[in-house]
């Protein structure tokens, strides 16, 4: 399968201005998606960069989204309960996912309660189905990906340095050791899953993740183990969203805020 590196960056003054921009991409492309095939399948991202985002979806653009004809995804999860509050899924919900009509048979969490872990792995390993091979051309799991980076350059539960990224088989796996906050074991997508994507879309903001973007982009086209992020492909665009802050060790950086 043909995966493109070259990514798209888009630069914002405020984090705030990126989020209003990929809420108004991310409703073009679920429409463009539904048009096509009659559904948007979405990868949601945890953590906190995203709430916001999911916030202006379900007040601005709750009823010009085709939620109906969403499927929603998760691009990891804690293993913790769904109603604690290091869960994706809990942040998720209290910030979009109760608020718009979704429905619920088309909301795909991780079980992060299950025991062991790899209970849960294999459930959603069973839910998403075989990688799609050279075959089946133009098929990929999901429309859009959406993931954050951590400071270290992680994206979804592919840690620096973890056996995860050695996937290349798998569409799941557990994650024994975060490797940042919340310190509690894992459940992620691997690259593999996330490269069965018409886009893959991150959305980064603040002084703390400079460091990791720059080296994320001097690291391409190959990538690095040591910044997962930049392992990560779709079979369409990769896109960043970033706002003046994260973009601030790129090269001209301060010139393309918008
Ligand atoms: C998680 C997320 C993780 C997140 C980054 C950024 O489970 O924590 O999937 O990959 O996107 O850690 O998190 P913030 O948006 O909170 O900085």
């Amino acid at each position: 399968m043909e995966h493109r590196v070259t990514p798209e960056i888009r630069v914002f003054a405020t984090l705030s201005g990126a989020t209003s921009a990929l809420a108004r991409h991310l409703c073009a492309g679920a429409l463009e998606a539904t048009r096509a095939r009659g559904r948007f399948a979405w990868v949601l991202a945890g953590g906190h960069t995203p709430e916001a985002l999911y916030r202006r979806l379900s007040d601005r653009y709750a009823h010009r989204f085709p939620w109906a004809q969403t499927e929603v995804y998760f691009g990891d999860e804690r293993c913790v309960s769904p109603r604690s509050s290091q869960s994706n899924y809990a942040m998720a919900r209290a910030s979009l996912l109760r608020h718009v009509p979704v429905p619920r048979p088309s909301i795909h969490r991780f079980r992060g309660e299950l025991r062991p872990p790899s209970r849960a792995v294999a459930e959603y390993a069973r839910l998403l189905g075989p990688l799609p091979t050279q075959r089946d051309r133009g098929h990929a799991l999901f429309d859009s990906v959406l993931l954050g980076i951590g400071p270290d350059g992680h994206t979804a539960s592919l840690f620096p340095g973890g056996a995860a990224l050695h996937e290349r088989r798998r569409t799941v796996v557990a994650v024994p050791r975060s490797g940042q906050p919340p310190f509690v074991p894992r459940l992620s997508l691997t690259l593999p899953a996330l490269a069965s994507s018409r886009e893959v879309v991150f959305l980064v903001g603040g002084a703390e993740k400079a460091e990791a973007i720059s080296s994320i982009f001097r690291s391409l086209p190959q990538g690095t183990m040591t910044r997962p992020a930049s392992l990560v492909r779709s079979q369409g665009p990769t896109r960043w969203f970033l706002d003046r802050a994260a973009a601030a060790l790129l090269p001209g950086a301060g010139a393309s805020a918008r």
